[in-house]
C-alpha cells in the first residue's frame, strides 16, 4: 500500500446517485483522477459539467496530449473530484504538470505528497476534496475524437458531510474558508464560492422546481 493511501475519512459519506448532479451543479473546477495497470494519475479540469439526473451523467474535456486521456481510454473509467480552496495550489500543480514529465516511477500523488483513499473503482480519491463522482465512460467515439469530450455515467458518489449533507451544499459563508469550492478563471486565478443566497422566481412562473 502507498504511504499516501489512507482509510476513507469518517466524514466522507455516500450520496444518492439521483442527487449526484448537485455535487457539480455550481460549476466547480474539478480534478480528474484515473488509474490503469497500477498507474494512478490526477489532472485539473475547468471544463466539466453534470449532464443528466437519472442515470446520473457528467461530461469533461480531456485533451489528447494528457496521460489522463490514455488511462481513461484504457480503463473506461474516471473519477471527478471537487477540490477545496485549501487545495488550490495543488490543483494548479496537477494541472500544469503532465505525469509523462515526472521521473521514472513517480506519479503526481508522490510528487506532490497528495493523500488519497480508495473508492469503489481503481482511481484514487484525492483527500483534500469535498465531493467525488466515480464514473464509467459511455463511449462516444466521435465526441471523444473531435471535441475531447468524455461522457461518464456516475456509478458511485461521495461527499464530505461537513460540507454537503441531505442532498445540499452547506452555505459557503458558514464554512471554514479552506473548504470552499474553487472556480478557475485563467493564469493561476480562481474565484472562490464564498456566499450562497436564495430567491423566489419573478411571477408569473409555471416551471417545476429545479
Ligand atoms: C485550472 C486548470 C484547469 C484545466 N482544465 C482542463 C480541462 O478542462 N481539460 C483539459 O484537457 N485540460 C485542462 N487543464 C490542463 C490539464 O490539467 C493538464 O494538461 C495536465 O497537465 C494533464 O496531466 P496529465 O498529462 O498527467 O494527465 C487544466 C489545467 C488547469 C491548471
Amino acid at each position: 500500500m502507498s504511504a499516501l493511501q489512507m482509510p476513507r475519512p469518517e466524514h466522507v459519506k455516500p450520496v444518492e446517485l439521483a442527487q449526484a448532479y448537485r455535487l457539480m451543479n455550481h460549476g466547480p473546477t474539478v480534478l480528474v483522477s484515473s488509474s490503469h495497470g497500477g498507474r494512478h494519475n490526477l489532472m485539473a479540469a475547468a471544463w466539466s459539467m453534470p449532464l443528466d439526473f437519472t442515470p446520473a451523467k457528467v461530461c469533461v474535456v480531456i485533451d489528447k496530449a494528457t496521460l489522463t486521456r490514455k488511462l481513461v481510454e484504457a480503463s473506461g473509467e474516471f473519477t471527478l473530484a471537487v477540490p477545496t480552496r485549501g487545495f488550490a495550489a495543488q490543483t494548479l500543480a496537477v494541472g500544469r504538470t503532465s505525469a509523462t514529465d515526472l521521473a521514472e516511477g513517480m506519479d503526481k500523488f508522490s510528487q506532490y505528497q497528495l493523500s488519497w483513499f480508495a473508492g469503489a473503482q481503481a482511481a484514487p480519491l484525492p483527500q483534500a476534496c469535498t465531493a467525488w463522482l466515480e464514473c464509467s465512460v459511455i463511449p462516444e467515439p466521435h465526441n471523444q475524437q473531435a471535441y475531447d469530450l468524455f461522457i461518464g455515467e456516475v456509478k458511485h458518489a461521495w461527499a464530505d458531510e461537513r460540507v454537503f449533507s441531505t442532498g445540499h451544499w452547506h452555505p459557503p459563508q458558514d464554512l471554514p474558508q479552506h473548504l470552499q469550492s474553487i472556480h478557475y478563471i485563467a493564469g493561476g486565478s480562481f474565484f472562490a464560492a464564498t456566499e450562497s443566497f436564495s430567491t423566489e422566481p419573478q411571477a408569473p412562473c409555471i416551471s417545476p422546481v429545479l
